[in-house]
């Protein structure tokens, strides 16, 4: 077993903590989808609960800034009957110099049984899972510009909800690709589903140093790179990961590299237009498309409920019925 297996899965091969796509297989990806699948009918209930993780405690240590990724895992986790723990960090006693580790050993000693963790530092999300007590499971809400697997994950759940299926598909990203741990995430798991052509559009200095690594295709040229994809996800400019000046202005990026209706007609017709957000309206994307009738972007931010919710259960063991071993696709 890979090294960063024997980390994300236990002795049978099933998922202890979420860290990253890589090192997993295309196996644990599909169950991941068809459980997501089996649970998305719980949010459209009047009474939006099920009993999967009841009594179990989920803590949320968020380092970072966010909006979707944190309230999601806490719907998630409340649907499934946990009690949920929302570490206010700017309020713990991490601001008065209590190191990482201190406030991991405090929260085992209250019997927590998982960490979801966003951070700014690339790894952080493995130096917990190596620390942590082996009851607990690890799950990574974005590390760095590392990985966001949950998002590369609910992702798929949307494209296979609006393509059906992912061979034969042609799948652009488009943006800042150098600092994303999204697109890393994504790359990983449109390669691992079997996506075969995936594209990846931005400027130079934003495409990573070793771009043949990723097994994509590089285009400079948005128009260019468009041309008859069946999907197309826009990232913002992640100028909090940017070092020095690596762009010309916001007005003439989007003028090169924003998404617009004229833009997008070179895209097959059916196109899906994605982003994981949050959306800079002119800068990466016109807002005629962001609201506009392909755009899937707030269809993205309901899926992860459910991807979330089956996330959380599968590292905890648990299933809902129907996609109990043996009953599954
Ligand atoms: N997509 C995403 O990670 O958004 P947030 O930063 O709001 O969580």
């Amino acid at each position: 077993m890979k090294k960063r297996n024997r980390l994300q899965l236990d002795e049978q091969g099933r998922l202890k903590h979420f860290l990253t796509i890589e090192g997993l297989n295309r196996q644990l990806l599909i169950d991941i989808l068809d459980t997501a699948e089996s649970l998305t009918s719980i949010s459209e209930q009047s009474i939006k609960k099920v009993p999967l993780l009841r009594g179990k405690t989920i803590v949320n240590l968020f380092f970072e800034a966010s909006t979707r990724t944190r309230t999601t895992f806490e719907l998630a986790a409340k649907r499934l009957s946990a009690d949920v723990l929302n570490i206010n960090i700017q309020a713990s006693a991490t601001a008065k110099g209590e190191t990482l580790l201190d406030t991991l050993r405090n929260l085992e000693a209250m019997h927590c049984d998982m960490f979801v963790v966003r951070h700014a530092d690339s790894g952080a999300a493995h130096f917990i899972a190596q620390h942590a007590a082996p009851h607990i499971s690890v799950i990574n809400a974005g590390d760095g510009q590392h990985a966001h697997p949950t998002q590369a994950m609910l992702d798929m759940f949307t494209i296979r909800r609006e393509k059906g299926e992912f061979h034969r598909l042609t799948v652009a990203i488009v943006g800042d690709i150098r600092h994303s741990r999204v697109a890393r995430s994504q790359i990983h798991a449109l390669s691992m589903l079997g996506v075969e052509d995936i594209r990846i559009i931005a400027p130079k200095t934003l495409i990573p140093t070793e771009p043949d690594a990723f097994g994509v295709h590089v285009f400079h040229d948005l128009r260019e790179g468009l041309r008859d994809v069946d999907v197309v996800i826009m990232l913002r400019l992640q100028k909090e990961r940017m070092r020095g000046a690596s762009l010309p202005s916001e007005h003439e990026y989007f003028q090169r590299y924003g998404l617009t209706e004229a833009k997008l007609e070179l895209a097959k017709p059916d196109v899906t237009v994605m982003h994981p957000g949050p959306i800079n309206r002119g800068v990466e994307i016109d807002s005629e498309v962001a609201d506009g009738p392909r755009s899937v972007i707030l269809q993205q931010v309901s899926h992860g409920i459910a991807v979330r919710m089956a996330i959380m259960a599968m590292a905890m063991q648990q299933r809902p019925p129907e996609t109990a071993e043996g009953e599954r696709r």
